[in-house]
């Protein structure tokens, strides 16, 4: 008999009232993969516009959802790394791997590490997506180092305020862009300085920077004003970096626009950093699995919203 489970689908492209629970068959797991017990699974911007548009996963029906935490369920053939039982977390393959949004996913056994027990399932599912992001951003691509200054925009936001935590620990001198309400919080993780981006001129007061990190999409071109020769300018929104390629090899500095990837490495980076009590990320909500379109739909305050599966 076929076994089923409860997970999100979505029918049609459209706005948050296009997610809907569904009974579906229950995925088994294939040669180098597991089957995990969903506990939580993470909200992303990406799974908004991919809800919208189909962007990553082409026509519906599918089900959302990148990131996720919960137990080991089966493992599928010549699966060394995992046994049932054990509490993994970890990014399903990113762009094409989604389905976290469901009681039961099948991921790859190197898109997951073991959860440390420092992190609540809810905590681990908020991590993977943002924090690798801003990891394979800031730490591999950027290679930030102690006393490097660094501007990060939306440095409030799901990747921004792992963002500023990560190279706060790396030693760097960090500037944050938020709103006025998160300024403190900004600083409270570790940033030097916390400006209110409504303001005139926002970035008028800085130079000489080593790395920007825009996780907004709108400062690129302001950018070239502040970060200096040699410097490196990365982007979560590729899309927008528009003519700072070219003005930014005149003057020196990397332009790079990212999309992350599945890493375990990665992620172990981060288990590093959290269990040395640099990094935590900060939940803004959880809404159970069926209120979804809620969790779309609702504004939400800094940090990640997550989706509770199994409380
Ligand atoms: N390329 C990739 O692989 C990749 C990976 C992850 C994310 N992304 C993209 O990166 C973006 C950020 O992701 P996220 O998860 O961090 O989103 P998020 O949690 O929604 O955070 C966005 C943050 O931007 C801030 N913000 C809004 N308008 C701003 C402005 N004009 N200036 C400065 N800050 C502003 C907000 O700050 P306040 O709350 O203080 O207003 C908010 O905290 C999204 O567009 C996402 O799709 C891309």
């Amino acid at each position: 008999m076929t076994e089923t489970m409860r997970a999100i689908v979505q029918d049609e492209l459209g706005g948050p009232e296009v997610l809907h629970l569904a009974e579906v068959e229950r995925p088994r797991p294939s040669l180098g993969h597991v089957l995990v017990r969903v506990h939580a699974a993470g909200v992303n911007p990406a799974d908004e516009m991919n809800r919208r548009t189909g962007t990553f996963s082409g026509v519906p029906p599918f089900t959302l959802g990148w990131d996720v935490s919960g137990v080991v369920d089966a493992v599928g053939p010549g699966v060394t790394l995992y046994r049932p039982g054990d509490e993994v977390f970890g990014l399903l393959p990113f762009p094409s791997g989604s389905g976290a949004y469901a009681e039961y996913v099948v991921a790859p056994t190197r898109a997951l590490v073991p959860k440390p027990a420092s992190l609540s399932h809810i905590e681990a599912a908020a991590l993977p997506l943002a924090g690798l992001t801003a990891w394979q951003a800031l730490a591999e691509t950027a290679r930030v180092a102690s006393g490097d200054r660094v501007l990060i925009t939306g440095a409030s936001g799901g990747v921004g305020h792992l963002a500023v935590q990560i190279a706060a620990a790396a030693g760097a001198e960090i500037v944050g862009l938020a709103s006025a309400e998160n300024l403190d919080l900004v600083v409270g993780l570790g940033a030097h300085a916390a400006l209110d981006y409504r303001g005139d001129d926002v970035l008028g007061g800085l130079r000489e920077l080593d790395i920007v990190f825009d996780t907004v999409g709108r400062y690129a071109t302001d950018a070239m004003g502040v970060v200096k020769a040699g410097g490196i300018l990365l982007s979560t929104l590729p899309q927008t970096l528009g003519d700072t390629v070219r003005v930014g090899a005149e003057r020196g500095v990397r332009v790079a626009g990212l999309f992350v990837e599945s890493d375990r490495l990665g992620l172990n980076a981060l288990v590093d950093l959290v269990e040395a009590g640099r990094l935590r990320p900060l939940i803004a909500a959880t809404l159970p699995l069926e209120e979804a379109a809620a969790a779309h739909a609702e504004p939400h305050g800094p940090g990640k919203v997550v989706l509770v599966v199994r409380p």
